[in-house]
């Protein structure tokens, strides 16, 4: 869900950098071809991701939830030269998409992409990690979390999409709403933990930007 109103979502694109011919080429094949679409970041979301791993400059991103590599490419662009981008994805049909675009960009060398669940992966990956991307199954947001705070340095950042879940978050609870109730967890377990600060974001479906102490 958007939260502002069509026009103003539009004005915000249009005095936002554009995104680059790979990426819009990207999105757009995405949108014909696989199946829901609006899990991609987009351009609005994919400047904004930008932007803060240039700030980042990282050596080491994870990213959990690679879906067609758009957001991916995005991050990649402030990666550090001697830099490294982990993405995880259960979802092994992505594979021609993926051989298209993020692994025949120009930073391809420095993705290492694994297929299979992200419970499973995180716990064999090396540490020091500079920048986290948060956005598979929200049922498990906790579970990544937990995963990662120790492999993320101090000064590292977990950004965690998705965090107003279309505005659930705010609505009565459904006993049966499993990812509402698992988005609702998260958004208080991080704001309760007392080593890391935050701030959420209402871009698109909302974003936490969460620092390491
Ligand atoms: C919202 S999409 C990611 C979108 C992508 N980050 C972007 O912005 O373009 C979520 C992805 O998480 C993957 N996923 C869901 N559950 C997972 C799990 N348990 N382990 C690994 N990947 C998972 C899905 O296959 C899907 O491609």
């Amino acid at each position: 869900m958007d939260f502002l109103d069509e026009k103003l979502e539009e004005y915000l694109e249009v005095n936002t950098s554009e995104e680059s011919k790979e990426l819009n080429d990207l999105s757009r094949e995405t949108h014909l071809k696989v199946l829901r679409p609006r899990m991609l970041s987009g351009h609005l979301q994919g400047r904004f991701l930008s932007m803060i791993s240039k700030m980042i400059n990282p050596k080491y991103i994870l990213e959990i939830g690679t879906y067609t590599g758009y957001s991916a490419m995005c991050l990649a662009e402030g990666l550090n030269p001697e830099g490294k981008l982990v993405t995880i994805d259960r979802n092994d049909e992505l594979k021609p998409i993926l051989s298209k675009y993020l692994m025949s960009s120009e930073y391809a060398s420095k993705i290492d992409l694994h297929f299979g669940l992200a419970t499973d992966i995180i716990p064999t990956l090396e540490g020091g990690i500079d920048l986290v991307f948060l956005d598979a199954d929200k049922p498990n947001y906790a579970n990544y979390f937990n995963l990662v705070i120790d492999k993320l340095n101090p000064g590292g950042f977990i950004l965690a999409d998705n965090v107003l879940w279309s505005g659930k978050v705010v609505e009565e609870a459904n006993a049966a709403d499993k990812s509402t109730q698992a988005i609702v967890d998260f958004n208080k377990m991080v704001n309760d933990d007392e080593r890391v600060e935050n701030v959420m974001l209402p871009i698109r479906d909302g974003i936490t930007l969460i620092r390491k102490k």
